[in-house]
């Protein structure tokens, strides 16, 4: 047995996706919430038979090397190698395709973890640096925080000697090449305060240096590297997923040490895009631990507009979303070292969103002139405008009418002429709708094929030609069609036999298919439902055929041709009426 097949013994699709979605007997299947799309009523279904799981509200799923691939966001290797760990299975040791850059770069960045480690122990004023920022000595090492001396090549050296390409350490990023042209390489971070980034599982994907004094750029982050993909990562989560998952609630803050100083202080849920913008793959990332998040940016403008952004992401990802209005300093790490209590005072007081349009609105335009009032009833009206309840709305109108010294009935009235805008605004109830993806009547009529073999026949002897036109379909017909001539009943093995994997794993999904739209169906009635399904192909074939003939005869100028095909084009029809 390979080793993948030893993994798909050891486990069943249903543990696996079990131990992330709350699974419920349908039949001789399993039904749940789909973990890859928003939805209220299950559509996700899990067959332990025929080893696969799959959406049909999203159409995202497949066995369980595609489950974890899709739910971890990583590449295929990467799932053998969880799922590897998680069977107890050992993998052989060089598997080509598992020894790719992206290992490499983890390794390399395991051993400039160590070294940045290590320099730090050595140079104790530039440690100096981080205990005066208020970190202990244990968080310190918790961070694998570090140092990078002023040197061109220490680092270089140092992994060359561990074995290292040369190649591989550009490719990791911890090296350097002014141009590739440029024969000399050299160490990219140097004399700088080291912080390894970690992704969610842990592994070393990247560096952030910062300066010690002043100067550009404060902080030097990595380039994007094969072990690296940004919009991926998210900084702290990787020591913060539990705590995320206990508290139900994920902060996002700023920066590197933010994180590292609310998670020195409790907050071990805080998390931080790494010096770039949130993104829709971090908000899935993070929507897999807890659907509730908080914006804590910096007290400034850029801030602002982070959180203005954030927020319209998040409605977008459907999470439920809060503000916290940091009280004192400029960001958390500053609030934290200087006022813990004012911190968790504010973690327990987050604001609403409505409540920080209505700040960020004030902020940016003035109340006092009549422009600025008119600016101010654009922004907030149609948000206003959102909710369903007019006590709701009266709320932020009586508000609103307040801060413009107006009368609210006044309000009242505008907010009627108002309309409502798609724009970023308070979350409206719904569903997030997938694309749609509507399964062909040949795809369900494969569905009834291989789940009950014994109606082939039926096809065979009713379909026209066998074959549909239809080219997602089409191979599977001519394969059956191929096989059934070597024989009746209709020989199963040997037909999956000549499928690729992907085309099997098709094949499960339709036959998943007829279990999800026909739940309780008694096997008797499939005959019927094949008749009805080959009818409508053969209505929809007979179309496709004679307007073939209509467009050749049309075209032909042989009068023998033309009679040919005027007579088929009769035998159609007289087909057509049988039907
Ligand atoms: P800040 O300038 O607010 O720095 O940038 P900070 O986090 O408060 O850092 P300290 O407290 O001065 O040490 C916030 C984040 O933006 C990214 C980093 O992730 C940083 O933590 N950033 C900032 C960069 O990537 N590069 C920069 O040059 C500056
Ligand atoms: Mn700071």
């Amino acid at each position: 047995m390979d080793h993948l097949e030893e993994i798909r013994a050891r486990m069943g699709i249903e543990e696996l996706v079990g131990s992330y979605v709350q699974l419920k007997k349908a039949g001789r299947n399993l039904k749940g919430l789909c973990p890859f799309h928003n939805e209220k009523t299950p559509s996700f279904m899990v067959s332990p038979e025929k080893g696969i799981a799959y959406c049909f509200g999203c159409h995202q799923g497949g066995d369980i090397f595609k489950f974890v691939e899709l739910i971890e966001n990583v590449s295929f290797n990467e799932a053998v190698k969880i799922l590897a760990q998680k069977t107890n299975v050992t993998l052989p040791q060089r598997m080509p395709e598992l020894n790719n850059k992206r290992l490499r770069s983890i390794e390399i960045n395991q051993w400039s973890v160590q070294f940045f480690q290590e320099q730090l122990e050595e140079n104790h004023a530039k440690k100096e640096y981080f205990l005066k920022r208020g970190l202990a000595e244990e968080t310190i090492k918790k961070f694998k925080l570090g140092f990078a001396p002023d040197s061109f090549d220490q680092l270089k050296n140092y992994l060359l000697q561990k074995g290292f390409e040369p190649r591989e350490l550009i490719d990791a990023a911890v090296v350097s090449q002014r141009s590739i042209a440029d024969k000399n390489s050299y160490d990219r971070f140097r004399d700088r305060l080291i912080f390894p980034i970690f992704d969610h599982q842990d592994n070393p994907v990247g560096f952030s240096g910062r300066i010690m004094g002043d100067g550009e750029p404060k902080y030097l982050n990595s380039p994007e590297t094969p072990a690296y993909n940004k919009s991926l990562v998210l900084y702290g989560l990787n020591w913060g997923k539990e705590s995320v998952k206990e508290k139900d609630r994920a902060i996002f803050v700023e920066g590197y040490m933010d994180v590292i100083a609310a998670h020195q202080a409790g907050n071990e849920n805080t998390i931080a895009t790494c010096g770039t913008a949130l993104t829709p793959q971090q908000l899935k990332l993070i929507k897999r631990y807890t659907q509730n998040i908080a914006f804590a940016f910096d007290q400034d403008s850029a801030g602002r507009e982070a959180t203005f952004r954030g927020i319209e992401l998040a409605q977008m990802a459907d999470v439920n979303i809060q503000i916290i209005r940091i009280p004192e300093g400029k960001d958390p790490d500053e609030c934290i070292q200087k006022n813990p209590g004012a911190w968790k005072n504010a973690l327990e007081n987050p604001i609403s969103v409505m409540d920080f349009y209505f700040d960020y609105t004030f902020s940016r335009f003035d109340k006092q002139t009549m422009e600025g009032k008119r600016q101010i009833m654009d922004f907030l009206l149609p948000l206003i405008k959102l909710y369903k309840r007019e006590v709701e709305q009266g709320v932020y109108l009586n508000r609103l009418a307040l801060e413009l010294k107006t009368d609210v009935r006044l309000l009242w009235n505008d907010l009627r002429n108002t309309k409502i805008k798609t724009y970023p605004g308070i979350k409206t109830e719904r569903e997030t709708k997938p694309d749609e993806r509507i399964f062909s009547r040949e795809e369900f009529l494969l569905g009834f094929i291989f789940t009950y073999p014994e109606t082939y026949k039926t096809v065979a002897e009713n379909l026209i030609d066998n074959v549909p036109f239809d080219t997602n379909t089409e191979r599977f017909y001519n394969l059956l069609k191929k096989v059934y001539t070597l024989g009746s009943p209709i020989n199963m093995e040997r037909v999956l036999s000549e499928l690729t994997e992907e085309e099997r794993e098709n094949v499960s999904i339709y036959s998943l298919l007829i279990d999800e739209k026909y739940p309780d169906f008694p096997k008797e009635l499939a005959g019927k439902e094949v008749g009805k399904l080959i009818r409508q192909i053969n209505r929809k074939n007979i179309d496709v055929i004679k307007r073939d003939y209509q467009v050749k005869l049309n075209a032909s100028k042989d009068k023998q041709d033309a009679k040919l095909l005027l007579n088929r084009l009769m035998e159609i029809s007289k087909l057509e009426q049988r039907i």
